[in-house]
């Protein structure tokens, strides 16, 4: 079957059972600090799962563009990328096991026609704090899946949240027990030869490639609280995730991904460009797959605004472009590297009816993956030309190659072997996991600084940027707009459009303005309404947000009207003393304030 079947049946398919179809959300999240990329179709519904009113109601369903930075180590192999599409629905706080479970079996088997035979399915064995999930198992068993078909696994298997296991979870996080499906490709398809399976019976989360996971059910009804327990959340949620290239692949009967028309057309222009046959030469392979997959994921970016830097979301950009080069090499491009550019139209191609906003700007992003490409022509010779100058190559010079240039590790093995060295991998490793270790201290800052741990502060903070907002405009005028906000526990930042620096009367004038609103206790309150219809009230909009066609509106008294996802406080009375503790200019026509509740 082909993907845009798959993905038209299942929104159909759920649309029918009361689901309001949203838009997917693009790559890089809007207006949340706490993380890079959307990873998964529940991340820009965090607010919603965690009790707040979703505009269109409590069942719905989509198809999410997703990136996973953490997985870009791993492809290559049959079933890894690092951009997929996640097919997704859910029920917040509305239906529960007892629907979702029957309705995905009968959508992968009735809709897609897979053999119920070769499904397998897994539930959450418990912990001492959350029961073992025996009412999937009932339901399973409902459905014709007999015990050997039925796989418990503890928390490091069957239970999601965006951070892991339960210990894992920071606070305010929501997560809970899921329920996988797993396609069965047949015992004859072990297709790893290092697998886990050589000398035990195989099972689905076995990594041989036999097994493929297509479908994951999460029972999402726990948050963490503070104290690091888990508490139940208001309601009880299902999110439902499933990779639509695996769902391709299930249906073709064919393990391997990047055989799904999702990937076909790609790595077809690059075996007319080598000369190579996919499939020929396990590393050639292994090449094409990396390269399919890591331009596709750069044009999706790309089209979502992400520019090559040497920061956050740029910065991943441009490690894609680096890598998906470096593994030219491996191909014979040695110095040909506008394949990248000319890779862009294929992947247009691909998504032209999901995502129609990849084809209009097609001859944009090939100019701005083809001058980051020779960019970095430019700097890998940098990179050959101090690897000439050493004379052991080590890990920790391995180590500055690949945080430096972007030399994969296997690049540098295969340079070293021309010079007739080794390197010695497992000092690589151990530079590799101090560095692994700073980002993800680095991560975990930014989680707890942002919005999404709604805590009481965070949230006072929140309601406060709008009180500043509308200030601002009262202020200044109304030609200041929100061009970025961050928000910790500690203080707010606001960026706007603005363009001189604020006299002190102008500072003075506007906290004065937001202390007089917390006086006045003025109630906070939301109303649903159709996004045109928003826009026309006066409502603020600043995100660039592609709003579904419903939208929350956030009232503070008459003072400030925005756009918004929440949460809020109730009333204004409760924020404290508002002090402004810092100004600055932040480029042409930008400033930014922070500030702080005492
Ligand atoms: N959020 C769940 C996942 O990503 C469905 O697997």
């Amino acid at each position: 079957m082909q993907s845009s079947e798959i993905r038209r049946k299942f929104l159909e398919f759920y649309q029918s059972r009361g689901h309001a179809v949203i838009p997917s959300a693009p790559i890089v999240p809007e207006n949340d600090p706490t993380t890079l990329f959307n990873s998964s179709g529940m991340q820009p519904l965090v607010p919603y799962l965690l009790g707040q009113t979703h505009p269109a109601g409590k069942r719905l369903v989509n198809s999410q563009k997703s990136f996973r930075a953490p997985d870009i180590e791993e492809v290559g192999d049959n079933r890894h990328t690092t951009f997929f599409e996640m097919l997704g629905n859910w029920s917040l706080g509305d239906y529960f096991k007892k629907e979702q479970l029957p309705w995905i079996f009968e959508f992968l088997t009735k809709e897609l026609g897979l053999d119920p035979q070769r499904l397998c399915v897994s539930v959450f064995e418990g912990t001492k704090d959350v029961p073992r999930d025996e009412e999937s198992v009932e339901i399973w068993k409902s459905l014709g899946f007999s015990d050997d078909r039925i796989f418990f696994y503890g928390a490091k298997k069957n239970w999601w949240s965006r951070s892991g296991e339960p210990e894992k979870m920071p606070p305010g996080e929501p997560g809970g027990p899921d329920s996988e499906m797993f396609f069965d490709f047949g015992p004859e398809r072990k297709i790893h030869e290092s697998s886990q399976c050589k000398d035990q019976p195989c099972h689905p989360n076995c990594d041989c490639g036999r097994y493929l996971e297509i479908a994951n059910s999460v029972f999402m009804q726990y948050v963490k609280k503070d104290d690091g327990t888990l508490a139940e959340l208001p309601n009880k949620n299902v999110d439902f995730g499933g990779g639509l290239e695996r769902l391709t692949a299930a249906t073709i009967d064919n393990p391997d991904i990047f055989q799904t028309d999702m990937f076909t057309s790609l790595y077809r222009y690059i075996e007319a460009l080598t000369g190579k046959k996919y499939g020929a030469v396990a590393e050639e392979t292994r090449a094409m797959r990396i390269i399919c997959d890591h331009v596709k994921a750069a044009v999706m970016m790309s089209a979502d605004g992400v520019i090559p830097s040497n920061k956050t979301q740029g910065y991943v950009l441009r490690r894609l472009i680096r890598r998906s080069l470096l593994y030219g090499r491996q191909l014979g491009l040695t110095h040909d590297f506008l394949y990248v550019g000319k890779l862009v139209a294929p992947v247009a191609e691909i998504y032209k009816e999901a995502y129609p906003e990849v084809l209009q700007q097609t001859d944009a992003i090939a100019v701005i993956l083809q001058e980051e490409a020779l960019r970095f022509g430019k700097s890998l010779e940098r990179g050959l030309s101090e690897i000439e100058k050493v004379k052991t190559l080590d890990g920790k010079i391995a180590f500055y190659l690949y945080e430096s240039y972007g030399f994969p590790w296997e690049m540098t093995e295969e340079i070293a072997r021309e010079k007739g060295q080794q390197v010695a991998r497992a000092q690589f490793e151990e530079e590799f996991k101090k560095h692994q270790e700073l980002s993800r201290t680095a991560a975990r800052g930014m989680f707890k600084g942002g919005l999404a741990d709604h805590g009481e502060k965070t949230t006072q903070l929140h309601t406060a940027t709008h009180l500043l907002h509308a200030a601002l405009r009262k202020v200044l005028g109304e030609h200041v707009g929100q061009k970025g906000s961050n928000i910790t526990a500690e203080r707010l930042r606001f960026d706007f459009s603005h363009p001189g620096k604020l006299t002190n009367e102008e500072l003075e004038g506007v906290e004065g303005l937001v202390n007089e609103k917390i006086k006045e206790d003025l109630a906070v309150t939301f109303v649903v309404m159709d996004k045109e219809e928003a826009l026309n009230s006066g409502a603020l909009a600043f995100f660039g947000e592609r709003y579904g066609d419903k939208v929350k509106v956030y009232s503070i008294g008459s003072f400030s009207k925005e756009i918004c996802g929440g949460p809020h406080v109730s009333f204004t009375g409760t924020l404290g003393h508002f002090t402004i503790v810092k100004g600055e200019a932040l480029g042409a026509g930008v400033r930014r304030i922070y500030a702080m509740l005492q």
